[in-house]
């Protein structure tokens, strides 16, 4: 499967997934434009690639996804695909670490058999909810609504989008998360039924625990707890979730549209 001559867009690029991916399309021959909130990290990792244009932007603010995806435009004259991977567990980092102690307090009292409580409901502003509903479901609209008109022109493409196995399975946990990622696949499904006239492929994936810099926010004890819950008794690694991006991205899916593929290990079969 040949990327040359391909334009990617892919957010989150500075870290994680999203890195690996650009790795492995530049590998397969990919032009990418790599956007991130972390210019720093995006220029550490790619600003010396050719191949690579980077691009600091806060995929949350429409205006900055307009403005990226018109120097996407200016630059390429083209684009096949779309990978929408920036997203974040919590709005902040207070709202991460009561997640954090919640999830500590939740296996001490396992340990000690007791049922866990949690509190998320009542702890949760309207703020915080709508600051991981902009990060993690808006940008990935923005980012599809800016790069379409250009998709079309370029006689169609494939779209990414990165949900989690959260929204799949019911999981004690700040509801602003699986609620983001589980509107994503609504998204993805109603993208991939109006763009498939147009050549343009939309689907998602939803990754069990990954080998993540957003993992590691969790302490070691609720990351092995994380893993014990796959048959797959380990962490995958970024480079195996790019590959899946990969599969999704290039013609080996492409009678494949309005799909889940779900990486996770065995955790949600
Ligand atoms: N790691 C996991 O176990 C896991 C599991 C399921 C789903 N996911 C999803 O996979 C995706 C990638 O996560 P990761 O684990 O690689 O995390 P990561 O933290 O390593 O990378 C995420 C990147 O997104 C960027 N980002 C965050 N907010 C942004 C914004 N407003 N604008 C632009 N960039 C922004 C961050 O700067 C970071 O570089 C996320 O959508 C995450 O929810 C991860």
């Amino acid at each position: 499967m040949s990327f040359q001559e391909k334009v990617v867009v892919l957010t989150g690029a500075a870290s994680g997934i999203g890195k690996a991916t650009v790795q492995l399309l530049v590998e397969q021959g990919a032009k990418v434009a790599a956007l991130d909130l972390k210019g720093e990290q995006l220029q550490e990792a790619f600003g010396k690639d050719p191949r690579v244009l980077c691009i600091p932007t806060d995929v949350s603010n429409s205006d900055a996804v307009r403005a990226a995806f018109q120097a996407i435009e200016s630059k390429f004259g083209r684009l096949d695909v779309i990978v929408n991977a920036a997203g974040i567990n919590a709005p902040n980092r207070e709202a991460n670490q009561k997640m954090v102690d919640a999830n500590v307090a939740a296996l001490d009292a396992m340990k000690s058999g007791r049922a866990p409580v949690f509190d998320f409901l009542a702890d949760t502003s309207d703020q915080d909810f709508r600051r991981v509903m902009e990060v993690n479901l808006f940008s990935q609209f923005y980012c599809i609504r800016e790069g379409v008109p250009l998709m079309r022109r370029s006689g169609g493409g494939s779209i990414v989008n990165i949900s989690s196995v959260a929204a799949l399975m019911g999981v004690a946990m700040p509801l602003y998360y699986p609620a983001s990622k589980a509107a994503v696949l609504g998204l993805t499904r109603a993208a991939a039924a109006e763009l498939a006239p147009y050549n343009i492929r939309v689907n998602a994936i939803a990754p069990g625990s990954v080998d993540t810099p957003l993992m590691h926010e969790q302490p070691p004890e609720v990351v092995q707890f994380l893993v014990s819950m796959q048959p797959i008794k380990r962490l995958a690694k970024p480079e195996e979730l790019a590959q899946s991006i990969l599969f999704l991205a290039g013609e080996h899916s492409s009678f494949i549209t309005g799909q889940t593929l779900s990486p996770n290990g065995g955790m949600y079969m």
